[in-house]
């Protein structure tokens, strides 16, 4: 029997040095390369804060200037990839159909020699840029739309909406979609980051590295709580059901979605700004039902779970901003893939600095030296 401690979930375990995110979940703290998050979402754009976290400092007003040429200029996919995405079933999910899509994105754009700072950079400009493009491209196809083609024209988050909706958003609506963007774009050792470090020590080449972590992001404890969300707040239908919903949830230890963190022991801040975003949109149009539904949810549940450390994340308020910003339930996880692929990437080009492949051990708990019974001997 082995005699290392085992810690589940490599909880409280350092897996690298790295110097893109810090939190601090007592104060409920988040800073992109010393940058508050907050401030970044207030102040800042979805491609100003990607360069902040893929190159250390915010970027000259040149850079910005080149690096939003060189975004906007890779938008578009190949003919080849947009009848590939036709093919797929349109009852999938767009989380699969994203992951899927980006493997192939990397058979247009092969990109191997990862020891190759250029190419690097290349592949990390051609995924940012594209991943809107692979999420509305599915998104209208299964449709029975015709995807549209990206605008020049456009930053990145305005272009997005453009793309799934065919008309480009207010001013008020873009902002809050890039302050979603933003505020979604990185947090430090998660699972789907972890996922793309591991995979990135192996060498393996960038495409993958994303399509790794994608899969990783759609599972419901992660980037897939947000759809549970508001499945879950249907489910609870109104303010008066909340107290016994909750009481029973918790009696029946259910996981009440869009609640807990192993990193946050308060209020997620990602959560507070979504619902600051959710306040000013619903200042003018009305709290829908499902927001009401939700304050009321996390006023009773400080109580039931606050003394264990539970409070709201991300996921909590994100799904209600999307939905009245008119975007479909199944992809709200997909767009906190075109945010946290920045995130990903800054990880993945990090980890190639000081590579060693990952391979942690075991605690065995299995049965050695037994005996070969050859099968007519067997019952
Ligand atoms: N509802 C009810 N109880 C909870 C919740 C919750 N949402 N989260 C944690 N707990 C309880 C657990 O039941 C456990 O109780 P116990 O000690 O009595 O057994 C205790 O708190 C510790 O929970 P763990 O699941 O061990 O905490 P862990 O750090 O492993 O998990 C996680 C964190 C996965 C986020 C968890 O809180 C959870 O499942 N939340 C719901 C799903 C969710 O919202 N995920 C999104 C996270 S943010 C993101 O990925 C973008």
């Amino acid at each position: 029997m082995s005699e290392m401690e085992l810690r589940p979930g490599l909880a409280d375990v350092p897996v690298a040095e790295s110097a893109i995110s810090f939190i601090d979940g007592k104060r409920a703290r988040l800073e992109y390369r010393g940058i508050a998050a907050e401030t970044l979402a207030k102040e800042s754009s979805f491609e100003e804060t990607t360069w902040l976290l893929l190159k250390g400092d915010l970027p000259t007003q040149k850079e910005l200037a080149e690096f939003n040429h060189d975004l906007r200029s890779r938008r578009k996919l190949k003919y080849k990839l947009i009848d590939l995405i036709k093919s797929l079933p349109e009852n999938g999910h767009p989380m699969d159909a994203l992951q899927s899509s980006v493997s192939a994105l990397g058979m247009f754009y092969p990109s191997r020699d990862v020891g190759n700072y250029a190419n690097n950079w290349e592949a990390t400009l051609r995924l940012t840029a594209s991943l809107p493009t692979l999420v509305a491209a599915f998104s209208r196809i299964r449709n029975g739309d015709e995807a549209i083609e990206p605008r020049e024209d456009l930053d990145h988050a305005a272009n997005f909406y453009y793309m799934m909706f065919g008309k480009e958003p207010s001013a008020a609506t873009r902002k809050v979609l890039d302050a979603c963007l933003i505020l979604h774009a990185e947090h430090n050792m998660n699972a789907s980051t972890f996922t793309a470090r591991v995979t990135g020590s192996t060498l393996a080449n960038p495409y993958s590295v994303v399509s790794a972590a994608v899969g990783s992001l759609s599972g419901p404890l992660h980037g897939g709580a947000n759809e549970e969300v508001l499945g879950m707040l249907d489910a609870i239908g109104t303010k008066a059901n909340v107290q016994s919903w909750l009481e029973n949830a918790i009696a029946t230890k259910a996981k009440i979605m869009g609640f807990g963190h192993r990193v946050y022991k308060v209020k997620d801040p990602r959560a507070t700004v979504l619902q600051e975003l959710a306040e000013n949109m619903f200042a003018e149009t009305g709290r829908p039902a499902k927001y009401e539904v939700a304050i009321e949810l996390e006023r009773v549940a400080n109580g039931l779970l606050g003394p264990k450390g539970i409070y709201p994340n991300v996921d909590f308020f994100s799904g209600v901003v999307y939905q009245s910003l008119g975007i479909p339930t199944d992809l709200f996880t997909p767009i906190f893939a075109v945010a946290r692929v920045a995130g990903w990437l800054a990880h993945w080009l990090e980890q190639l600095k000081n590579n060693r492949i990952y391979r942690p051990e075991q605690v065995f708990v299995g049965k050695t030296n037994v005996d070969y019974i050859p099968l007519e001997k067997r019952p």
